[in-house]
């Protein structure tokens, strides 16, 4: 993959040179970047995307359906696929449900698709997000958003389950119903103490052998975790800002 690389968590300067990373380098890969056997599901997707949302928007989506994220999400998946059961997957944070789709697509053609929950409060009036480089930045993540979401999910024909609320009062709900997940994406809230809180309870539903992400890992309140997980998880597969973790056995 023709991807910048970083060293690792504990590299010096490691968030200034994060803050200056091209903006342009996911329109520096193309689809002959993403695995051959993989390429007809990106293609249908970004057909998806554009009913949805107009194809006047272009690649302007998520990291995910750009060849280096969907690429990394596709090795992802088929590193679940040696487990040999069904994945149930639960993403903090869907936005326009762009990363949903592409994980349970992906998982939908290795015959793993197990069971889809998304939590995201879908604010009354958007939120606001402290960015390391651009300062405070008001995001649009409202009722309209979750409509073209759920419309999305349709499309594709997967069954979303929907918790409307934050990630604190979703994760611990889920934490009092014994519930289990193989996969998690923690993508919500990226400032203060609410990666820690995402991380630290999506742990508790994490399954033996179960992957966490965690997006956006050089930010100042989410690279410590990531250096929790380099000593305590196997790393299985990183771009310059996800990184996917498997749970180690109990010793
Ligand atoms: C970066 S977007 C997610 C993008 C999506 N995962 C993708 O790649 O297509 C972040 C989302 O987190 C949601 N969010 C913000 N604060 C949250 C919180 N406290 N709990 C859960 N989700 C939150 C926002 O509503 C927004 O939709």
């Amino acid at each position: 993959m023709k991807t910048e690389h970083f060293a690792k968590h504990n590299d010096p300067g490691l968030i200034s040179r994060f803050l200056r990373l091209s903006e342009d380098r996911r329109r520096r890969m193309t689809i002959e970047d993403i695995r051959p056997e993989c390429r007809d599901i990106h293609s249908r997707i970004v057909g998806l995307l554009h009913e949805v949302y107009g194809a006047q928007r272009g690649m302007r989506f998520s990291k995910s359906i750009h060849p280096d994220g969907f690429e990394f999400f596709a090795s992802v998946v088929q590193e679940l696929a040696h487990l040999k059961r069904k994945i149930n997957f639960l993403e903090i944070g869907s936005f326009e449900g762009v990363s949903m789709s592409v994980v349970s697509a992906l998982l939908d053609a290795q015959g793993i698709l197990g069971r889809l929950v998304s939590i995201d409060p879908y604010f009354e009036d958007g939120y606001q997000e402290d960015h390391p480089a651009t300062g405070s930045v008001r995001k649009d993540s409202t009722e309209t958003t979750m409509s073209a979401a759920l419309k999305l999910y349709e499309l594709l024909g997967v069954d979303v389950s929907l918790m409307r609320v934050t990630s604190d009062v979703g994760l611990r709900g889920l934490l009092c119903a014994d519930q289990e997940f193989d996969l998690i994406y923690i993508d919500g809230l990226h400032n203060g103490m609410a990666p820690t809180v995402d991380f630290g309870l999506s742990m508790g539903l994490l399954a033996e052998d179960g992957v966490i992400i965690l997006d956006d890992w050089p930010w100042p309140d989410i690279i410590g975790l990531k250096a929790l997980c380099d000593q305590h998880m196997q790393l299985i597969a990183e771009t310059p800002d996800i990184a996917a973790y498997r749970r180690l056995p109990e010793r």
